[in-house]
């Protein structure tokens, strides 16, 4: 069998599939110039609040981390949101576009072979909406969410969750992700990972846990995976 049929891919669906500041247009009628500083404190608290539940061991489900983080964020910029205004964003929120060069990309791993699964922080309802708007839910086997172990990444649990379930083991389960400290999460449970450094501004944190590979984005995964380890010339 060809060793390339046996790898297991893990995408990270917020950040990596689906773009974090895509609502940048909607937080302009709240913010005006601010919207991209906004939705980056947004960001940065939703996940904050999943690092601080999964530490605390007060587990509720990413929704939850997304609309208290909006929350504050809204306070911070000393923005009023009515109900409906804040449903307004969540309802979007769930709805986020996909960075351009995923479905592309996507089709080129699924034809080489790879067995491609989502893995998020989010619930798999949410997921599953976000994969069928952005018309890719085709190119998985399956969803594999935190939610089903109570925690949140970079909780090995949650690694070790997606191995278990996905049938995989550390040496041929590749994590892909955009986070920083998703793919150092999953290298630390003993995957293999990609970074997806989407441009050169974008730092890895200068930890001893380094990606496997980084790739600058979705075009150049499958040789990245398929090439590793590097064969050296005869
Ligand atoms: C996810 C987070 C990392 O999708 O955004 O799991």
């Amino acid at each position: 069998m060809n060793k390339a049929i046996t790898k297991t891919i893990a995408f990270d669906v917020y950040g990596t599939l689906i773009d974090t500041h895509g609502l940048i247009e909607m937080l302009e009628h709240h913010v005006g110039v601010n919207a991209f500083v906004f939705s980056q404190l947004w960001r940065q608290k939703q996940l904050e609040y999943s690092f601080r539940r999964g530490l605390m061991k007060k587990y509720r489900d990413f929704s939850v981390c997304t609309a208290q983080a909006l929350e504050y964020t809204s306070l911070s910029f000393g923005v009023s949101l009515t109900q409906m205004e804040t449903q307004t964003l969540l309802d979007a929120y769930q709805v986020l576009p996909i960075f351009e060069d995923v479905a592309e990309g996507l089709e080129l791993v699924k034809n080489a072979g790879f067995r491609l699964y989502a893995f998020s922080n989010g619930k798999a309802t949410d997921i599953a909406q976000l994969l069928k708007e952005s018309n890719i839910s085709r190119f998985f086997i399956d969803i594999i969410s935190v939610d089903e172990v109570q925690s949140f990444k970079p909780d090995p649990i949650v690694y070790q969750h997606f191995l278990r379930k996905s049938n995989a083991s550390g040496s041929n389960a590749w994590m892909v992700s955009s986070n920083p400290f998703d793919v150092i999460g999953a290298v630390s449970a003993g995957m293999q990972s990609v970074w997806v450094q989407r441009s050169p501004k974008l730092l890895m944190d200068p930890w001893e846990i380094a990606p496997t590979v980084t790739i600058n984005g979705f075009g150049d995964l499958v040789h990245a995976i398929s090439n590793y380890p590097k064969k050296s010339p005869c």
